[in-house]
């Protein structure tokens, strides 16, 4: 089945607004997989020009963003989390090694907090992983790749707090 982005994100704006919290947002991830599998909207979205960030859609009512993502080469982040808000990792085009966390030691302003690995874990195309408030994990890629992303906020407004691996 083909999808649309207009498709896409009026399901995922129906699925949010009718099922707030964490079960709206595993509904989401689900429909994402079958996008991710999807060529001619991976095609479409992620194409040669699409940057490492490019918000696709913004919603104007709750304000969720559909992300694509094109990274050309390796690219890694710090543990962290989504602040007050949450995110949906959707993997189109090679691999992630995603590292889950717990927290031992709150971050605060001057200080970052202190995390141990519980979990890891790849994410391949046509994987979406769901991270709600709180949950901790850093994602590692070591070659190209291409990503959609959901966010429950514009993530790149949002002051986060830093966090250290004991
Ligand atoms: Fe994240």
């Amino acid at each position: 089945m083909s999808h649309t982005l207009e498709q896409f994100a009026s399901q995922c704006h129906d699925l949010l607004k009718n099922n707030p919290g964490p079960a709206g947002r595993q509904k989401v991830a689900d429909v994402l997989k079958g996008v991710l599998l999807d060529e001619a909207f991976i095609a479409k979205h992620l194409s040669p020009t699409t940057s490492e960030r490019d918000i696709i859609y913004e919603d104007s009512e709750l304000g969720f963003c559909i992300i694509a993502h094109h990274y050309l080469s390796p690219k890694s982040s710090d543990p962290h989390d989504h602040a007050h808000s949450w995110a949906i990792y959707g993997q189109a085009r090679g691999s992630t090694e995603m590292r889950d966390y717990q927290k031992i030691e709150e971050a605060t302003a001057d200080k970052p907090g202190k995390v141990k690995v519980t979990r890891t874990y790849s994410l391949t195309p046509g994987v979406a992983h769901v991270y709600n408030e709180g949950d901790l994990h850093s994602p590692e890629r070591k070659a190209s790749t291409s990503l959609i992303r959901i966010e429950g906020t514009d993530m790149s407004k949002v002051k986060r707090m830093k966090y250290v691996v004991v």
